[in-house]
């Protein structure tokens, strides 16, 4: 916390890459089109984009706030900000559900390197029942808690290299390579005879399919996808320089990562309409998918297309490089968290919290009941709920002036005085009240 010689990013668009690479990852790729075949295609989409505009945006701004100017971690973040108060404990739930994200997070991480292998190998282009190789993976938990493993030490790797050439460098190559995949996997599907009805069903409201629980999911995605309500932005706030502008890179680093879910919807959706066999199932399957939906269809639908296994080795590269830029990001939290609060060497935090992700993330890949469990209560209730006090603490409790001189950075800024007015009605009132209702239809309905 008392540290001089705090590191920070060294350029703007290290930070940019930095805070966009934890955001861009899972949550865009293989969460995002689950959760919107299951939420029913576009209305989902709409009522997604609706929660990252009214709060997701300025729970970023608000999160940046706490960490750039307190330059500490999570919790030490309330600590300095908010001495002797109870605001602490929203930084240590923060912490808990970065964890908690971790422990299923990187199960996922690990069957990506499984199909990477399995795409590179030429494996995955002789695979004839693709639920069936999905399922064997799942039930090899042996395999899966050894894949995990692996992504987790790759993980602490590029920790163990600290803020600079760690976190900011492998952001900066990572993030372009990811566009550009993705942009020529998305022209791949599109191009495919009939993929116009996979973009019907991403762009064109359906009600039939809505569950009532749009709202709550939705909700969850955005705070997920975003990274934001555990402080994975107060700790990547804490590393900015005192010259960059937090609306403007909140704004830049939110549309980057709607774009990759859109893109990774195109990618997705297009495909399975055009190359199921299935046409008259091919909406259940969709929405039955689960967790498994990328694992199961996709591979499915690559092996249908010239050049399957370039196109699938390069997809699931894709899906590992977008996952480890967000492991990063997680992993850091609880470690910055650990070395400042208990006066550990980065290396010592690094590894242990490393050690007990594996733990969590071993029972994980034992049951995916706990897999679900984790999950779902880490985004739809643990994130919501940070994202909710922390919302209120920079709404209502921290003091105007600090709020305006960051936002402006001591009124050298025009950008951010515009956003300010509506921007503290929006922290004050809007979100807040938009989350309680969001949990209070979520339960009831
Ligand atoms: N935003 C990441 C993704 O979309 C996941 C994540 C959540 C990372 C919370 C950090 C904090 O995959």
């Amino acid at each position: 916390m008392k540290e001089t010689n705090r590191a920070t990013f060294t350029s703007k668009i290290g930070m940019i890459a930095a805070a966009a690479g934890s955001a861009v990852g899972l949550g865009n790729i293989w969460r995002f089109p689950s959760m919107t075949a299951d939420g029913g295609g576009a209305v989902f989409i709409l009522v997604y984009i609706g929660c990252v505009l009214f709060f997701g945006i300025p729970v970023m701004v608000a999160e940046f706030i706490i960490g750039r100017s307190s330059k500490a971690n999570t919790t030490g973040a309330f600590h300095i900000l908010a001495p002797n108060t109870s605001w602490k404990w929203v930084g240590r739930l923060g912490v808990l559900t970065g964890f908690v994200i971790m422990g299923f997070y990187m199960v996922v991480c690990g069957w990506t390197l499984e199909y990477i292998w399995q795409s590179v190998s030429g494996k995955l282009a002789t695979v004839t029942d693709f639920s069936a190789n999905f399922a064997a993976l799942q039930q090899d938990h042996l395999k899966q808690t050894l894949l995990m493993t692996g992504f987790a030490a790759l993980t602490l790797l590029f920790t163990l290299s600290g803020v600079r050439k760690g976190v900011e460098k492998s952001s900066k190559i990572f993030m372009p390579t990811l566009f550009l995949l993705l942009i020529l996997l998305g022209i791949r599907s599109v191009t495919l005879p009939g993929a116009i009805n996979g973009l019907e069903f991403l762009f064109k409201p359906n009600m039939e399919h809505v569950k009532s629980t749009v709202f709550l999911d939705a909700m969850g995605q955005a705070f997920f996808s975003l990274s934001l309500g555990m402080g994975c932005m107060i700790t990547y706030g804490s590393y900015f320089s005192d010259s960059s502008n937090l609306t403007k890179t909140a704004i830049q680093v939110s549309v980057l990562d709607m774009f990759v879910a859109i893109l990774a919807g195109i990618v997705i959706f297009p495909s399975a309409f055009a190359l199921t066999s299935n046409p008259d199932t091919i909406l259940d399957d969709l929405i039955n998918g689960g967790p498994g939906l990328l694992f199961i269809t996709l591979p499915q639908l690559f092996n249908e297309i010239p050049l399957s296994m370039l196109w699938s080795s390069l997809f699931f590269i894709l899906l590992a490089i977008a996952a480890i830029t967000s492991t990063i990001s997680l992993l850091e939290v609880v470690t910055i968290y650990i070395q400042e609060e208990y006066k550990r060497t980065r290396h010592e935090s690094a590894v242990l919290v490393a050690i007990g992700v594996l733990v969590l993330g071993t029972v994980s890949s034992f049951s995916p009941k706990f897999f679900g469990l984790l999950d779902s209560v880490s985004a739809e209730w643990m994130l919501p709920i940070g994202g909710f006090f922390i919302s209120l603490f920079v709404g209502w409790y921290l003091d105007e002036k600090l709020v305006y001189a960051q936002l402006t950075n001591e009124g050298k800024e025009k950008f951010g005085i515009k956003f300010l007015k509506g921007y503290r009605f929006i922290l004050k009132y809007l979100a807040p009240l938009a989350i309680l209702a969001i949990f209070v239809y979520g339960l009831i309905g």
